[in-house]
């Protein structure tokens, strides 16, 4: 079988340890392998990577030291010509040019209503990996990308802190997480913040307030208040905002950490979650499946339909929310 293997949507660090482990495994399997570069818009493109003969195939060392390597050496993009119905179908006609039995593309939520929507125009299978810093998607305990965007977030508040206790501040940091609070939460609770606010949960300003003017009496020298960029009442610049006109008792500042959260070389979780995911995404090709993402749950290979990975969103445990406010004491 001949599969194309692509990254699409936000970036994120694993994506070539995953991509590296889809091309080992699937030539070890005696598959060929077609590396699209800037995903759905580089297929309507045709847009590939060429090995050393120049060929738009990719070899065993094609994918020489991609583990340890950060963003994504095949390049992402976000396509509005795909998602329309004649770019549907220049996709088509470009798989089919390029005798293209499957696809395995590693993604979020977009890239994954890509594949649905190309579903419908192409008999080809499809089978996903889950790429995103933001694990939001249902049917994965933890996405590519999770570990090492957390891993960036606690170094940059530990660093804060230390300027925070100097100057007796309350740092409000932004992280990254249009929908979802998950890098918000474990970055609180791995970097002891006080307060945490996500788009899944109220913020209630008033109750933060009173809760600081307790911290501030029982003596506490800094805040670290951790909010999604998505949280319901704006990021870090509103929230600072409504701080001081409610009379924080703390001189406040803002830092919005962005898309640094992205980047960096994967953490060893990352690249082992990538390597399986990779791996159990070309055997569920082999095995004859479509239309679904690999993900792991509990350490096992669990596929999910395309549809069911992004139709809710997934829950955050209330018992570590509960932890960060209990610690916080
Ligand atoms: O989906 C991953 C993500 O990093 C979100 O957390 C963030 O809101 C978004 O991508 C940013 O996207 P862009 O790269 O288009 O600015």
């Amino acid at each position: 079988m001949r599969i194309g293997v692509f990254c699409s949507g936000g970036d994120a660090p694993g994506m070539n340890a995953c991509t590296r482990a889809v091309v080992r495994e699937a030539i070890a399997a005696g598959h060929e392998v077609v590396g699209i570069r800037r995903g759905y818009q580089g297929l309507l493109e045709k847009d590939f990577y060429r090995n050393s003969l120049g060929e738009p195939l990719m070899a065993l060392r094609s994918v020489s030291d991609w583990a340890r390597a950060g963003g994504t050496y095949l390049r992402s993009s976000r396509s509005d010509e795909f998602r329309q119905e004649e770019g549907l179908r220049k996709a088509v006609t470009v798989l089919t040019q390029q005798r293209i039995d499957a696809l395995i593309p590693i993604g979020g939520d977009g890239t994954f209503h890509g594949a649905v929507d190309l579903m419908k125009y192409w008999d080809g299978q499809i089978v996903g990996c889950p790429g995103t810093i933001d694990n939001d998607l249902i049917g994965t305990d933890f996405t590519i990308g999770f570990s090492t965007a957390v891993q960036t977030a606690v170094e940059a508040v530990d660093k804060i802190r230390d300027t925070a206790d100097s100057h007796e501040r309350l740092f409000v940091v932004e992280v990254m997480g249009r929908k979802s609070g998950f890098i918000a939460v474990y970055t609180a609770l791995a970097a002891a913040a006080e307060t945490v606010c996500i788009p899944e949960t109220d913020t209630d300003v008033s109750t933060i307030v009173s809760d600081l003017q307790a911290l501030k009496k029982r003596g506490k020298s800094s805040v670290m208040l951790i909010v999604a960029e998505g949280d319901e009442d704006g990021g870090a610049e509103v929230l600072n905002q409504r701080l001081k006109e409610m009379d924080c008792p703390f001189s406040t500042r803002v830092l919005i950490l962005g898309h640094l959260q992205r980047g960096g070389s994967p953490t060893p979780e990352d690249r082992i979650l990538a390597s399986q995911l990779g791996d159990w995404a070309v055997r569920a090709l082999s095995a004859g499946k479509t239309g679904v993402m690999v993900g792991n749950v509990g350490g096992e290979c669990c596929c999910t339909p395309f549809e069911e990975t992004y139709v809710s969103h997934k829950p955050i445990p209330t018992e570590l929310l509960t932890l960060v406010a209990t610690l916080a004491n």
